[in-house]
């Protein structure tokens, strides 16, 4: 076996120990440098880039070397296994195209209204009620997911997404962005001014009622992991980890095994996480991404861990990212090699 690995911020090292505990020959590539414009990929069975934000999540170029670079070898090399699955990347991060997908093939998904003009701000206003969320196109951690209580505030953010500032709603976004302290590190530390901007089209969705969501992984097919995220006060609506949320490995309804991996299949993926609410009108699919990062086991002493969690394998092995992603493509690939060879016989 031979594969690419392409240098990268987050989990470089330990993808690269685990190629070689599985004796995969491997080159690095850097998409900082010239070089992997030229390389010739042929006779790679598979390339790994564990791709992170730039700039901030809810930047429209945060994951242009995903888009671009990634997009650019699958064009040029289409039979070269990638993680992230390429039937993945155009959805990746973007909210508008996945809704297009999971609207039109009937998942069920909240309510939601894309606000694609004037027109559809009444739309939203009218048919999904207050509290309302309001979602950025881009973005990860709930960080560009708002809680809308007016139709004046709900105006607003289309309007910030058309880029007009000339309201008093933008006065207060722009505030908001301002008395983090976040902004001031990332502005004097890391010379990297937060995004200031919302990219159009918005979505506008119905406010699900739940103290807690359910994540879902599914490889070659099946759900091999799954855990609860629960809220950790009553004052926060949001269930993410990095916002204070708790996991939790516990039961994972069959339901929800069998929607997350009919989306799988008719993604044509490989690989996904996918973000699941629980409703009156059973699970919901809130997002899905081809690029995940989970704790390892035991890792957040905050964490609980159940018996009756029912999904195999057993959490060691499914919560070690490199190790199942590594050990799938190498199967995949002698799998592929079988077929090509029986093909030419
Ligand atoms: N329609 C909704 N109703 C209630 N809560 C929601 C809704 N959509 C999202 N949330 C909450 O906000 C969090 C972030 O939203 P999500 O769509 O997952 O965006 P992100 O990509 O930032 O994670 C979710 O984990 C969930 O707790
Ligand atoms: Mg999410």
């Amino acid at each position: 076996m031979k594969a690419v690995l392409i240098q990268s911020e987050e989990r470089f090292e330990s993808f690269r120990s685990k190629l070689e505990e599985y004796n995969v020959e491997y080159v690095v590539l850097d998409f900082e440098d010239q070089a992997w414009i030229d390389f010739d990929y042929s006779g790679f069975d598979f390339l790994i880039f564990y791709s992170s934000f730039e700039f901030s999540s809810h930047h429209p170029l945060a994951l242009y070397r995903v888009y671009d670079n990634l997009m650019h070898i699958h064009g040029l090399s289409p039979e070269l296994l990638i993680y992230p699955d390429p039937a993945l990347i155009c959805y990746y991060n973007d909210k508008y195209r996945q809704h297009l997908f999971l609207r039109s093939r009937g998942f069920p998904i909240p309510r939601t209204v894309p606000l694609l003009s004037a027109g559809a701000v009444d739309l939203a206003h009218k048919e999904l009620g207050y509290p309302m969320v309001v979602k950025n196109r881009y973005g990860a951690g709930g960080g560009a997911v708002f809680l809308v209580r007016s139709r004046a505030e709900l105006k607003s953010y289309y309007k910030l997404s058309r880029l007009d500032f000339m309201h008093p709603g933008a006065a207060r976004y722009l505030f908001n962005i301002l008395k983090k302290r976040m902004f001031y590190y990332n502005l004097i530390r890391e010379r990297r001014m937060t995004y200031p901007f919302l990219s159009p089209p918005l979505l506008a969705q119905e406010y699900i009622t739940t103290d807690r969501d359910l994540k879902t992984v599914v490889g070659d097919g099946r759900v091999i992991e799954g855990h609860w995220r629960l809220q950790a006060s009553r004052d926060q609506w949001k269930v993410n980890i990095d916002g204070g949320g708790i996991g939790q490995w516990s039961f994972i309804p069959e339901d929800a095994v069998e929607l997350s991996e009919r989306l799988a299949r008719e993604l044509g993926a490989g690989w996904i996480n996918l973000d699941l609410m629980p409703s009156e009108r059973g699970f919901l699919i809130s997002e899905f991404s081809p690029v995940w990062h989970h704790y390892a086991f035991r890792e957040k002493p905050t964490f609980v861990y159940k018996d009756d969690y029912n999904i195999d394998p057993p959490l060691a092995v499914s919560l070690d990212l490199e190790r199942v992603i590594v050990e799938s493509l190498m199967k995949r690939r002698t799998e592929a090699g079988r077929t090509t060879s029986r093909g030419a016989v």
